[in-house]
């Protein structure tokens, strides 16, 4: 069946007609179109496979979307990002990481009374279970963080079995409460297992990342005192990280959860997709590339191996799926990077020089230019977790911190609504035909 689809250039807007032909038959027929409150309306293919049995084809979801979805948008032209509406800017000069949580998973900004009830509710979730914590103690001291990070989230399956009736609205809210006060516990937990110190428990009387910074960096025999600028530098991080639509981690966990799996295993499995370094592994990978590149005079030299492509180097915290002009969490965090570290005292450390160099070369250069490659939100982000003195290998740890907000908001919204399916892709297959089994003594 030779089908073509007509127009074929653009994403539909809204009241443009597709229709798709059967060159062998001749038979045309009218594809649905769906239209979203922002941004460009999109083909509704669901009935290819039963109206003209053919499926679609599309690795890496370079023109699929996946599900429809309220809670954020982004125009990767424009370079916006908006959380239930509201500009990624707005909300990072006068909101809160707790208070953009809400909104994510609600849907509008909470009044004061709603705020209080929230906070008060993830500030009595934060503490572990005491069986929980010994599970820590099956790893090794130098197991990476996020291992330990997916494990632990995933354990806790085992734990609320009794509480995670998903069918139970109730049941649904207790969980995401616990997943946004754990995760911060959860995360310190191993920072402290491969230091070798006491896990720290959480103190309610803080807020959440203050409380995050003592259960880090805290010991028993002394106090540690603690800087009100590292707890507001690290809220605006978790701001910008707290969502991005239907990115790999965010899109594991509904894949995981559409079959009805215990939610605390589907955010594992979002933790697990968040490590990889072309995700949430990117924070730690760029700081790896300027320790590597070393000093400002061997950027051409790097640049020069990026773009040969042969030995699979790449500028790391440059490109996006989706925004092709620049990432505004970008902007942001490079403001930032250069308030914290001037009140840190740090604006001439050799790290950030050279990170502000490669990014003006490679902005300059045509290889990138030509391919809308900008800095993305981890170019920065790694540079200032370390001023924060935040060790390099809790950095995606950090990330998967914030986007547990947006995980269980997307989890949420996809378990209340009644018409979900379980996420099943179909395949191009390209194996072997069907054969007779050969016994071995024939092969
Ligand atoms: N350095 C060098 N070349 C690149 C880069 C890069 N960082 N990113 C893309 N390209 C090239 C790529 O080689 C390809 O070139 P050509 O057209 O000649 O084959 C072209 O640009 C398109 O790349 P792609 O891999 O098809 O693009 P994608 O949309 O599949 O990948 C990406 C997006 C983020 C995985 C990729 O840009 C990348 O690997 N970036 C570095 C890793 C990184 O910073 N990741 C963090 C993303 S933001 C935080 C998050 O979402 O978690």
């Amino acid at each position: 069946m030779n089908a073509q689809l007509k127009p074929e250039s653009m994403a539909p807007m809204s009241g443009d007609k597709y229709q798709l032909t059967n060159l062998t038959t001749g038979k045309a027929t009218e594809l649905p179109t769906r239209t979203g409150s922002v941004g460009p309306a999109v083909l509704d293919i669901g009935g290819l496979l039963k109206d003209h049995g053919v499926f679609t084809y599309d690795p890496g979801f370079m023109s699929t979307a996946s599900t429809a979805s309220a809670i954020t948008y982004i125009d990767g032209d424009a370079g916006v990002l908006l959380y239930r509406g509201y500009p990624i800017e707005q909300l990072a000069k006068h909101s809160t990481f707790l208070e953009v949580s809400y909104l994510l998973q609600k849907g509008e900004l909470p009044d004061a009374a709603e705020l209080a009830a929230f906070t008060r509710s993830i500030t009595r979730h934060t503490m572990l279970n005491e069986w929980l914590l010994r599970l820590y103690r099956g790893f090794h001291h130098n197991a990476h963080p996020m291992a330990m990070v997916a494990t632990i989230v995933a354990s806790l399956a085992a734990f609320y079995h009794d509480t995670t009736n998903i069918t139970n609205d109730r049941h649904r809210e207790i969980f995401t409460h616990r997943m946004i006060a754990k995760i911060p516990t959860i995360a310190a937990a191993a920072y402290k297992h491969a230091l070798g110190q006491p896990f720290i428990y959480p103190r309610n009387d803080l807020d959440y990342c203050a409380n995050m910074l003592h259960m880090f960096f805290s010991v028993p025999c002394e106090s540690y005192e603690m800087d009100a600028l590292h707890a507001k530098a690290l809220d605006l991080l978790f701001i910008l990280h707290a969502d991005h639509e239907q990115n790999a981690s965010t899109s594991t966990v509904r894949l995981a959860g559409s079959t009805g799996c215990n939610p605390y295993t589907a955010m594992s499995a979002g933790v697990s997709a968040l490590w990889g370094p072309a995700h949430g592994g990117a924070n730690e990978a760029v700081v790896d590339m300027l320790e590597k590149i070393g000093d400002v005079s061997h950027v051409q030299d790097f640049l020069a191996r990026v773009k040969d492509k042969s030995g699979g180097v790449r500028l790391m915290g440059f490109g996006h799926r989706v925004y092709k002009n620049f990432d505004p969490r970008a902007t942001i965090i490079r403001e930032m990077c250069h308030k914290v570290l001037g009140k840190l005292g740090q604006s001439n450390t050799p790290l950030f020089e050279l990170a502000l160099r490669l990014e003006e070369i490679a902005l300059k250069d045509d290889y990138f230019i030509s391919r809308k490659l900008y800095p993305n939100v981890d170019f920065y982000s790694g540079i200032i977790y370390r001023a924060l003195g935040i060790p390099r290998e809790m950095f995606t740890v950090m990330f998967a911190i914030a986007r547990t907000a947006g995980w269980v908001a997307h989890w949420s919204e996809m378990i209340g609504d009644p018409t979900m399916k379980i996420a099943r892709p179909r395949q191009l297959y390209t194996g072997a035909a069907r054969r007779d089994y050969v016994p071995v003594a024939k092969r």
